[in-house]
């Protein structure tokens, strides 16, 4: 399972990057304006930054919602850096661009997908990754999880390349359920991440394997 990052913070970015265990970065529009990068050069700026910290995919979205906008937008972006992935919304020319990437080699992830029929179309017109918003379903009392499941069973009915991206992920269960039903990619917070290596066990147990090697080394 790959773990990416979702934030355009550069320090979360590094802490994660040297905890060894990071495969990439997924941004979206609002987590740059939370960052306050705003204008195209710096985006574009940022989008650079953050390429040159990661070792892996690097999901830049385009704003916007026409074919020709898209693959302009598009085209643009994979000029920044290799590791630059488009992320492009799952909207009806969103479906023609993910094609047109597809056919000219140029990676996409398509976001904003909330059923297994956007998924299915999305698999179906080439895109790298689909990112389902798990976290966004759970807010509105809908089974995140379910839907990865049913996404992974469909895609390998049929042998889609495609990758299932779990996004919008919330907390360290999230992490486990997407693992155990074969999700290819987890995205979310570094909370989320460093959540997994806490355990009340662990943290006592070391505590006396200390105590005891101070007391045998007095
Ligand atoms: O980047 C897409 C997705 O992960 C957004 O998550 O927390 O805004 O629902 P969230």
């Amino acid at each position: 399972m790959k773990f990416f990052i979702d934030t355009a913070n550069l320090a979360e970015i590094k802490e994660a990057q040297s905890l060894g265990v990071l495969d990439g970065v997924t941004t979206n529009p609002s987590l740059m304006a939370k960052e306050g990068i705003t204008g195209k050069d710096n985006i574009f700026g940022h989008y650079k930054a953050i390429c040159e910290i990661v070792d892996g995919d690097v999901s830049a979205e385009v704003i916007s919602t026409d074919f020709d906008g898209i693959i302009r937008e598009g085209e643009e972006l994979v000029e920044i850096d290799d590791k630059i992935v488009v992320k492009v919304p799952m909207i009806k020319d969103g479906v023609k661009a993910l094609k047109y990437f597809s056919n000219k080699g140029i990676r996409t992830n398509c976001t904003l997908i909330f059923s297994a029929g956007q998924a299915l179309l999305a698999a179906k017109a080439g895109a790298t990754y689909v990112s389902p918003f798990i976290g966004r379903l759970d807010d509105i009392s809908t089974d995140g999880v379910a839907l990865i499941e049913q996404i992974v069973l469909i895609y390998r009915n049929y042998g889609f390349d495609t990758q299932v991206l779990a996004a919008s992920i919330r907390h360290p269960m999230h992490i486990l359920q997407c693992a155990e039903i074969g999700a290819d990619v987890m995205t979310g917070p570094l909370s989320a991440m460093l959540a997994l290596l806490k355990h009340p066990l662990t943290d006592s147990g070391l505590e006396k394997f200390l105590a005891d090697y101070q007391k045998g080394n007095q």
